[in-house]
């Protein structure tokens, strides 16, 4: 029972489009009418400015971290932490609150890998970051970091996080179908992309 108590407050956590309601309530701005029009963290840095993209990018990864947290913690909870994690990534890739039409996934489901190995996260990051060094393109480096932590799993034979970071992958692809055509025909915006501008 606590398991799908648990599984239900993840999603519905994962749900809380927080890049919309910062950007509503604190900014006066609907940052679905900027940019990307995604509701992520890296729209938020566009229209938010830097503020606003560290908070957005805090409270969505917080919606991944606290589910794993919570389900390794709880007695009474028997499932997968990753699993927990995993229905966080759902609900915020496809929230009940805006018709399913929700983030790209990357944020939330860092908050899932540094919950359960943090060592992961920092080296998902560190890809990242020299993904993004050399073509400057969040999504792409966002895309290869989560596909850097699949094969991390698979050298440690951690089969439960291989798993889940392929079904996150494939949701991450879903989700960035627009950029993945942007990055094919070139036009996929760089960083920087005005930071701190409205
Ligand atoms: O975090 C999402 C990122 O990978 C792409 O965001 O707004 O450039 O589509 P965006």
């Amino acid at each position: 029972m606590l398991n799908f108590l648990l599984i239900i407050f993840a999603y519905l956590l994962g749900s809380i489009p927080f890049g919309l309601l910062v950007g509503k309530y604190f900014f006066h701005t609907d940052i679905r009418q900027i940019g990307s029009g995604n509701i992520g963290t890296t729209n938020a840095f566009r229209g938010l400015g830097k503020k606003g993209g560290v908070i957005v990018f805090l409270c969505d990864m917080a919606k991944g971290f606290l589910p794993v947290l919570l389900a390794a913690n709880l007695t009474g909870v028997t499932w997968h932490p990753l699993i927990f994690g995993f229905f966080a990534v759902l609900g915020h890739a496809y929230p009940i609150y805006l018709k399913f039409k929700g983030g790209k996934a990357i944020a939330t489901s860092l908050g899932l890998i540094t919950a359960y190995n943090p060592l992961f996260a920092l080296l998902a990051i560190i890809c990242f970051a020299i993904v993004l060094y050399f073509f400057r393109m969040v999504s792409l480096s966002a895309i290869v970091a989560v596909f850097f932590v699949i094969i991390l799993s698979i050298i440690q034979g951690d089969w439960m996080l291989t798993g889940m970071t392929c079904l996150i992958w494939l949701i991450v692809l879903i989700r960035h179908q627009e950029n993945i055509r942007r990055i094919q025909s070139g036009t996929e915006s760089k960083v920087p992309f005005g930071f701190g501008k409205k």
